[in-house]
């Protein structure tokens, strides 16, 4: 087994920052010391295979991006990233673990879907991946089939209040996945939008020729994402299920969220970079069809209404549990602009797997977060909402050795032609320049990445079977 030696630096973690070296054994962790510890001996480097000199640096866990969709069926064409270039641009980011969602289509069995999802991603994936279970079509079989699933390590279940005719379960439906949710003590996550009111919006705003990619954020309002929240929130304490409600964009959404958390409710939020980053006057009314690079749902939201700087503070006081990206990326060329002419047309979904940990580290920068809190909600409490800690989102004895050793002082300049490894021909983030660097990140063991070059391959990740969520009140 090899044994490497990360030595120097300063390892960061969800409680606290020390100066600490870390022994890795195989694809473990085997020991967390402090520097000059007597455990090493006279000449630490003589003990080991390798030594990864961190001087200056911080050491992290690997990122746990918990909500992706590599290759997934959707708006008439495919997430253009496949699981083996999505997992690379991940692992250049420093993200060692995904959780991806396994589509089920109606007339499908979830089964039969988690199997498809299976064989995507097999001998693909650079790094360690699990599935999430998108129930699109909530009858008796597939609530049966939910068991199963858990049972597989397949924990968590997404429903969408959205997108009537594709993914939409009506109140009924959601009620009784809810129960059987509950019953598993498995985590319901939510898709909170009122998707019906939407369209309504939507076909409105078409006929008065109002087409532009603009306005596929106002005709997804704030309300109607709180509305769908508040109502997830009830349906969930109504059945006991645990709620995880997926891309919350509105502070109001947020806000019903933490209400219902303060009374005891299991009830979590997460957000994305795109929330934090970007709004609806700046990226989805740039000028043409621009853009449509950035329409998603839910929607960027309005700068001048104040729910980035909310974001914010929510993440930096604990009320955001998470930080996903919900990568979901699109070319502009052939996929994108499908829409030309209606942007209802436009495939929703923004990519930015690969710009996670940076991104975050910019908040930290820029004092809007703690480093700790950096990686408490990129890593560590990823792993613990999502069953997988502490194999994953900590560094300490007997975790898999997904470790980052990241620059502080370094730089890094996002854009096509820059640092872009996804597969889109452009990115939602060109021209961000952030005061940091990933320098290495190691998957189980095996440098994956080193000073910007790829040493990984295909198929060095493994399917995670995760347990429940480690993360309820
Ligand atoms: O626009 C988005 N979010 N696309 C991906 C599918 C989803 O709703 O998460
Ligand atoms: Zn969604
Ligand atoms: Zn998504």
């Amino acid at each position: 087994m090899t044994r490497i030696l990360v030595r120097g630096g300063t390892v960061v973690s969800a409680t606290g920052s020390q100066p600490l070296d870390v022994i890795i054994d195989g694809d473990t962790v085997a020991a967390v010391l402090r520097p000059g510890s007597a455990v090493l001996g006279a000449d630490p480097a003589a003990s080991v295979d390798t030594v990864i000199e961190a001087a200056g640096k911080y050491v992290l866990p690997g990122g746990v991006d918990g909500h992706t969709h590599m290759q997934m069926p959707f708006g008439g064409t495919e997430a253009s990233d496949t699981f083996e270039t999505g997992t690379r641009a991940a692992a250049f980011g420093g993200t060692t673990t995904i959780v991806d969602f396994a589509v089920q289509k109606p007339g499908v069995r979830v089964q039969d879907s988690i199997a498809a999802w299976h064989d995507k991603a097999a001998g693909n994936c650079a790094i360690d991946y699990g599935f999430h279970q998108i129930v699109g079509d909530v009858n008796d079989e597939s609530l049966k089939g939910m068991a199963e699933l858990v049972a597989e390590g397949v924990t968590s279940f997404k429903l969408f209040m959205a997108y009537p005719g594709v993914f939409y379960s009506d109140d009924g439906q959601i009620l009784r996945a809810m129960q059987t949710s509950a019953e598993l003590g498995a985590l319901l996550m939510m898709h909170a939008e009122n998707g019906i009111a939407i369209d309504v919006l939507v076909a409105q705003a078409l006929r008065r020729g109002d087409t532009a990619p603009y306005y596929h954020g106002t005709t997804r309002p704030w309300q109607l994402e709180e509305e769908a929240t508040h109502r997830a929130i009830m349906l969930a304490q109504v059945t006991g299920a645990p709620l995880y409600v997926v891309h919350v964009s509105a502070k109001q959404a947020l806000e019903q969220i933490v209400q219902a958390r303060s009374k005891g409710q299991n009830v979590f939020g997460e957000t994305c970079p795109q929330y934090l980053y970007l709004s609806l006057e700046e990226q989805l009314g740039a000028p043409g069809f621009e853009g449509a690079k950035w329409v998603c749902s839910t929607p960027l939201r309005s700068r001048a209404e104040g729910h980035q700087d909310e974001l914010w503070r929510y993440l930096r006081t604990g009320g955001v549990t998470t930080v996903a990206t919900d990568h979901c990326p699109f070319c502009m060329k052939d996929q994108k602009d499908m829409g030309v002419g209606d942007f209802s047309k436009i495939p929703n979904g923004i990519g930015g797997v690969e710009h996670r940990m940076d991104l975050m580290f910019q908040g930290v920068v820029d004092g809007r977060l703690s480093l700790e809190r950096w990686v408490d909600v990129c890593c560590t409490t990823p792993a613990r909402m999502f069953g997988m800690y502490p194999r994953k989102g900590v560094i300490s004895p007997g975790a898999d050795a997904d470790i980052v050793v990241y620059d502080p002082n370094g730089h890094t300049s996002i854009g096509v032609g820059k640092t872009h490894h996804m597969n889109m021909d452009y990115s939602a983030y060109e021209g961000f320049e952030i005061d940091g660097h990933v320098d290495t990140v190691l998957s189980r063991g095996r440098v994956i990445v080193d000073g910007g070059r790829y040493l990984g391959r295909p198929g060095d990740g493994r399917f995670l079977e995760r347990g429940l969520s480690q993360n309820l009140l």
